[in-house]
Parts: C-alpha cells; structure tokens; sequence
C-alpha cells in the first residue's frame, strides 16, 4: 500500500491516528470527535477520533487554564472539538500498546467546542465484546454507525478496492464509459425500477437492471474494451447478499473468447483479495453446470467440504419401499449424502434436516445409519443384506436421501448439505474455494407456462456445437456462460454474447418474443448488431458481494454507505415516501386507493 497522504489542513497540523514517539515535543493542532472522556476531578482526559484513529488528549491545569479544564469536563460524547497542545511521551506504565497513538498524548493548551453534538441516539464508542444497537436502530441513524471504526474501515476497503478495480483494467486497455441511469428495461430477470416521464405522458424510463445492451453496443461502436463501475437496480427479493441498488464491475471486450475473460478475471480477483492482503490461487477450478448440480445440486456449491451427492436409486430399484419405487418408476432417482460419522446426529437435528429438506421442495428425508454393522432407519426394513455395503456406508455414517426427481432432489440435497456442513462444523473457514461454473443451459422452461426463458440473460450465445439442436431440443443447448463462485456465493457472472442478428432474432422467437416486441425493446441492439458486430463477451462482478468477503462482514449493508433494509427501505433518509398530489399530477400520475 503506498504511504498515507498528509491530511493537514490550515486548521489542523495531524490526524488523530498519525501521532507516534518521534513526534514528542511537537506543537500540533487537532481536530476530532469526543470518543471517550474520564474526568478525574483535578484532570480530564479525552481520547479523541477521526478517521485515522484515536489520540489520548490531556487537561492538566499545571499546562493549560482551569477554564479550559472546566470546558474539556463538560465535553458530551461526539462533539467536535479543535485541540491545541504538545505531543509528550507517557511514562511506561502508562502507555497503551493496543493503540497505534498508545506511546503519546497530547497536552492540551487550548479547546474549541466547534461542533457540539446533542446526546448520541446510539453509542460509538463501545465497550469491548458489548453487543451493537438493534441494526434498525442503527440504520435509522447510519450518520452515527458509519463512525464506528469497523464500517469506516470497511468503507475505506471499499475505496481502495475500487481504485485498484480500475487500476487493473485501466493498465490493460480497458476504457472506463458511463451509460445510462435513465434507460429502457433491459431484462435480468428482475422487475424494473420505473421513472415516470413528465414530458412525455403515460411514459416511463426504467433503472437499468445492469449495463448489458449498453455494453454491448460499445464493442460494436469500436472500443474493444469497457468497463464501468456500475450501479444498477432491482426490484427483487432481498437478501443478505442482495441489495435493490448495488454496484458492478461490469467489463466487456472484442475479439475475445471465454479463456480471454477467464483469464483475465482471475488476474482481477488476485489484485483485489492481494488489496486485502490475501492471496488466491493461480487459476480457478473449473466444473461444467451439469456436473455441479450432480453432484452438488447447485450452480454454485460451496466446496470447502466434500458431502457430495451420490446415486442411490440402485439400492431401492426393486424394494417394496413405495415412496422410492414410485420415484424411480416416474423416472425420478433416490440420490443422497454420505455424512460420515453422522449417525451420532439427534433425533431432533435428524428433524431439522428433514424440515429443511421439504422447505426446499423434497417430500421428505429418508435416513440410514449404520450402527453395529446394521443399517437403521425407517426406510431400513424394506433393504437386502448388502445394502450398507452398495451405499457404501461406513460404521457410524448416516445416509440422507430424497426420491424424486432432479429438480427435487437438487435443491432439496443443496440445502440439506449447507445445513450438516454447518452443524458438524464441516467448512474449512480458511480455505477460499473460487470455481468457474461453465456451460450452462441456454434455456429454462417455466413449469407453470411451459415457456422457454432465458438462464443467464437472452444475449447469451449458445455453444456453436449445440446450435442445431436450438428447435428440436432447447434445453439441451448449453450458453457460453460462466460464472465465479467463491464458497458458495457467486461472485459474477457473464457470457460470450451473440453477435449474429439472426441468431439473437431467433433466440427472441424461441423465447415467446415476436417480432414486434422484440424490435420494440431491442430493436437498437439489432440494428447495433446488423452494423457489424465484432465478436464479443463480457462478465460483471457484484462489487459489494466481494467488499463483504474481504471486509469479512455478515451483510451487504456494512459494506455500503447509505444501504436499504431487506424491506427496501432506506431507514435514514426516509425513502420511499408519499409525494404531494401535485407533483403526481405532473407526472400524469392518479394514484388508486386502497378498495377503489
Ligand atoms: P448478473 O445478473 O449475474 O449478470 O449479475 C452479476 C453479478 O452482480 C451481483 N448481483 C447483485 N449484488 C447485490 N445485490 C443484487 N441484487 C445483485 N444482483 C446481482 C452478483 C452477480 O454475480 N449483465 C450481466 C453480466 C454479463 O453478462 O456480463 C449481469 O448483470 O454478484
């Protein structure tokens, strides 16, 4: 990291953090918060803050005023103050080896309240081990959170990180472009946030769901390498890793194929967790999306633990067990986990399991264990001798299985293999497991409509060796799409695009979206790409996903400024919020009461 500017000011001389030893005998200027005041009657002390740290501040009369002892005892928590003084060295026993200031103080010549501060609503400086304010409470007064020195070193994180974002893509040719906030829906598979417009009656612009068409409409105006730090908008189910407003790498390149972007964004991600001081391997593991959802029934499977899924519909093929029999006979399959050394689990966290099994879908959890070289369970009754051995059950070692199929058992052992690797305490934490997850389907179908959608967005190319297969059977065709996984998150995604407009006008018909529509929403794109089209692809990084794996913070919202509650709410600024009924008649805007 290169050294710290210099933050002196005409008012100030240092930071609070910058003090050491060396600086003994120095005159300085200070300005800062009041974190903590211990008032000893005949001396005050006060450690104060900025973003740099903390210093110890002394008011001793033998070297100031009584005045201005009297003025530093009435000191509130989180005023600002303007301190003169001289830096002294504390005499061993008094020194503070948890502060990097903890050598000196400063002896207080003169004090400035300049910036007096009603009683705080919640706390910033804390006792150690003290747990924080309900996070709604904090929220609502984020201007006092985003003092505490964890957010703010999470905020600084942020920053280097996205100078180093740029650094790394700037040094390699790519040109930083911004497009447009007032845009047309682009389909992420989100809903759009919508702005009326008030010149135009009855129309709307939506909140771009990310950059794509625009990016792409880059590489065929010529600039062969774009990247923007992006912020896009969703209006979807929030999560902890989720945000309605949250900011991309977005990155897009001419000429390229998906080895170009592989390995360029390995490069990028080694220079972020290097920013952090954290090293990731030389390349990523890669795993095609037919082999992750076999064996691990998710599209990003967390592989810092094995529990990987297994075929068992051998074992129950002609059993009298009916629940397993009618599964495989629908051309469903029994398939399971393995938790060795699991048949120590309780019958109650055997429960949860199952609960949490069937909230993801599954009908139920079948459970073996192996005690005393016998298979035990409810389902064990219906199995032959060799059955143990076929599930290759070791003594002590529970099986977990779900019937059905894949689009059942998936999720369902998803989740149930989250839940034991957790439980038995089975994740590596140390260990950064990265993966590319490649070829993905082209499509989806939509159970309920039986229509085809796009799985990553519908400017994915398809494989070249797949295209014949786009009529006769969609769902066999695999996208030149990739993502980055990193312990069981996705980190980004992205895709070798279409540049035939053909092809992408086919692509539209068999998604439902006839001709009209299609040039509608993105007769722009076609044009664009009937103007000659390079080849082209792309990925973008959630930047707030990897702040919060480097800052190590549980949540998006530590890793952002100003963020929204999980119910879209922004609890500080108050927003949304109602707007006068005239401003909505401008917009050609009637709003519908509840019931009419
Ligand atoms: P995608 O929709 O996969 O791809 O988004 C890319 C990455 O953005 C992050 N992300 C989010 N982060 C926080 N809150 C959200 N609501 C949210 N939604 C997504 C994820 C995700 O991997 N245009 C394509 C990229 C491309 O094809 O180049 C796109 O947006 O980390």
């Amino acid at each position: 990291m290169p050294a710290s500017p210099s933050l002196a000011t005409t008012i100030r001389t240092h930071t609070c953090g910058a003090l050491r030893a060396a600086d003994a005998g120095a005159e300085v200027r200070l300005g800062g918060w009041v974190h903590r005041k211990r008032d000893l009657g005949e001396l005050v002390f006060v450690d104060l803050r900025d973003r740099t740290g903390l210093i110890q501040i002394s008011f001793d009369p033998r070297f100031t005023s009584s005045e201005t002892v009297s003025l530093a005892a009435t000191l509130g928590p989180e005023s600002v103050v303007l301190v003169e003084g001289e830096v002294v060295a504390r005499p061993t026993e008094m020194r503070n080896h948890e502060l990097p200031t903890g050598d000196v103080e400063v002896r207080a010549k003169s004090l400035k309240i300049v910036g007096p501060s009603v009683a705080p609503a919640i706390p910033v400086a804390r006792v150690r081990g003290e747990p924080l304010p309900a996070e709604e409470l904090r929220l609502r007064h984020r201007y006092l959170d985003l003092r505490r020195p964890e957010l703010q070193e999470n905020i600084i994180l942020r920053h280097r990180l996205m100078q180093t974002s740029r650094k790394f893509l700037s040094d390699r040719g790519f040109l930083e472009v911004e497009t447009p906030i007032l845009t047309k829906p682009t389909p992420e598979g989100a809903r759009d946030y919508l702005v009326p417009s008030r010149v135009h009656a009855s129309e709307f612009y939506a909140l771009p769901q990310s950059p794509q068409l625009y990016k792409q409409l880059l590489m065929v105006a010529g600039f062969d390498r774009y990247f923007q730090i992006a912020r896009c908008f969703r209006d979807e189910d929030l999560r902890v890793d989720r945000q309605p407003e949250f900011t991309q790498i977005d990155i897009e390149a001419s000429f390229i194929d998906q080895d170009d972007i592989v390995a360029l964004t390995e490069g990028l991600i080694a220079a972020l967790w290097g920013e952090a001081g954290l090293e990731v391997p030389a390349s990523f593991r890669r795993m095609s999306y037919a082999d992750a959802m076999e064996r691990y029934g998710s599209d990003r499977p967390d592989l810092r633990y094995e529990l990987e899924i297994f075929d068992a519909s051998d074992v129950f093929r002609d059993t009298e067990f009916t629940i397993a029999r009618a599964a495989i006979a629908q051309g469903g399959r029994v398939r399971g986990i393995r938790v060795p050394g699991g048949s120590g689990l309780s019958r109650k966290q055997l429960d949860e399991l199952e609960a949490s099994a069937k909230s993801a879908g599954a009908g139920g959890l079948v459970r073996l264990k192996r005690t005393n070289g016998q298979l035990e369970g409810p389902a064990a009754k219906f199995l032959h001798d060799g059955a143990a051995t076929q599930l290759a059950l070791g003594e002590g070692d529970l099986a977990l299985l779900v019937a059905g199929p894949n689009h059942v058992s998936s999720p369902a052992l998803d989740r149930v293999r989250q839940d034991v690797g957790r439980r038995l305490a089975l994740v590596k934490e140390d260990v950064r497991s990265f993966l590319w997850v490649t070829d993905f389907p082209l499509f989806e179908r939509d159970p309920g409509t039986g229509r085809l959608a796009a799985v990553h967005h519908p400017f994915t190319a398809p494989h070249p060796a797949d295209v014949a297969k786009l009529d006769s059977a969609p769902e066999t065709v695999r996208a030149r799409a990739y993502d980055v996984v990193l312990n069981g998150t996705e980190l980004g995604g992205g895709s070798i695009r279409i540049s035939d407009p053909a092809l992408q006008s086919r692509i539209f018909s068999l998604l439902g979206i006839d001709e009209a529509t299609a040039s509608a929403r993105f007769g722009f794109l076609l044009e664009g790409l009937r103007a000659g089209a390079p080849p082209h692809g792309g990925i973008a990084f959630g930047f707030d996903r990897i702040a919060m794996q480097l800052a190590g913070a549980a949540s998006l919202r530590d890793v952002i400024a100003f963020p929204k509650t999980t119910a879209a709410r922004a609890l500080f600024e108050g927003a949304p919020s109602a707007v006068p009924r005239e401003d909505l008649k401008e917009l050609h805007i009637r709003i519908e009461e509840p019931g009419t």
